[in-house]
């Protein structure tokens, strides 16, 4: 079913290795990449990667010299600026080598680290001038979905990211990822996700006016469900963690992705 008149934003693939690939493994990874990925730019689309910490540095300098559109995101990051915090790392440390994005609020920072929601809203402030952008995650748990309390959950997550914020957020990714889907080869049907994309549009629109970051699904996408999620006109793009540990396979859900997005856009067209 077609929900909106148009399409206008550049679909978005995130691939987040999670605790995977040391330097010699990313380095292979983009090298594939330079290989076969087709251009970005007649694909249309955003591609991010997003390694461990400890690869980020090689990874930015490699994608520099083979002059690769593919763009970095760090997995987190800490709020303070410097100081004794054992283990941490500042939004000023990732912002020395091109790291454009960061992921805040990540289910499995929340649940295995203890993460709030106030944790999250100190991340998102603490980029403010790096010019970083956040990839803010949000998403409920089986039981709050069994209890119909999705949207409360992902409400108040949003509620509490966003308190005070007078900046635009145009530029922000958000990607709902239901916590059991994550990892688990179970989804939500893409028409559900579609219809809980536009309600966090709607209360960032009514926050926020016109200009609304991409909102992007991610939870057991795989080469085969990913052009179902794309078909969707409120699915801006999809966030990938074991899939995307393949280069082959994330590039094919890249090109299956956009195709479906590419269909829905001219679909839209004739009907308009
Ligand atoms: P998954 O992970 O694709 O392995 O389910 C998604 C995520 O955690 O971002």
């Amino acid at each position: 079913m077609i929900e909106k008149p148009s399409y206008s934003k550049r679909p978005c693939f995130i691939a987040n290795w999670k605790m995977n690939k040391g330097v010699a493994e990313t380095k292979a990874y983009l090298q594939f990449f330079a290989e076969h990925l087709p251009k970005l730019k007649e694909l249309s689309c955003d591609v991010i990667v997003a390694p461990p910490f400890t690869a980020l540095f090689s990874a930015s300098r490699f994608l520099k010299e083979i002059s690769m559109e593919v763009q970095l995101a760090a997995q987190n990051v800490y709020f303070e600026k410097t100081g004794a915090f054992t283990g941490e790392i500042s939004p000023e440390m990732l912002s020395e080598f091109e790291c454009a994005y960061v992921i805040i609020g990540h289910s499995e920072r929340r649940h295995h680290f203890g993460e709030t929601n106030t944790d999250v809203y100190r991340k998102l402030n603490a980029l403010g001038k790096t010019g970083m952008l956040p990839i803010l995650c949000i998403g409920e748990t089986f039981q709050e979905r069994r209890a119909g309390k999705t949207w409360n959950v992902l409400k108040r997550q949003l509620e509490t990211a966003l308190e005070g914020n007078d900046h635009s957020i145009a530029d922000w990714v958000i990607a709902y990822e239901p916590v059991w889907a994550i990892g688990t080869g179970e989804t939500p049907e893409p028409d559900e996700v579609a219809s809980i994309h536009r309600q966090i549009e709607d209360f960032l629109g009514d926050q926020f006016g016109e200009a609304l970051p991409r909102v992007l699904y991610g939870g057991s996408v795989k080469e085969n469900n990913v052009a179902d999620f794309m078909s969707q006109s409120s699915i801006d793009g999809v966030l990938v963690g074991g899939a995307s540990l393949s280069a082959e396979s994330f590039i094919n859900m890249i090109e299956s992705g956009t195709m479906s997005k590419q269909h829905l856009t001219t679909n839209l067209k004739i009907n308009e």
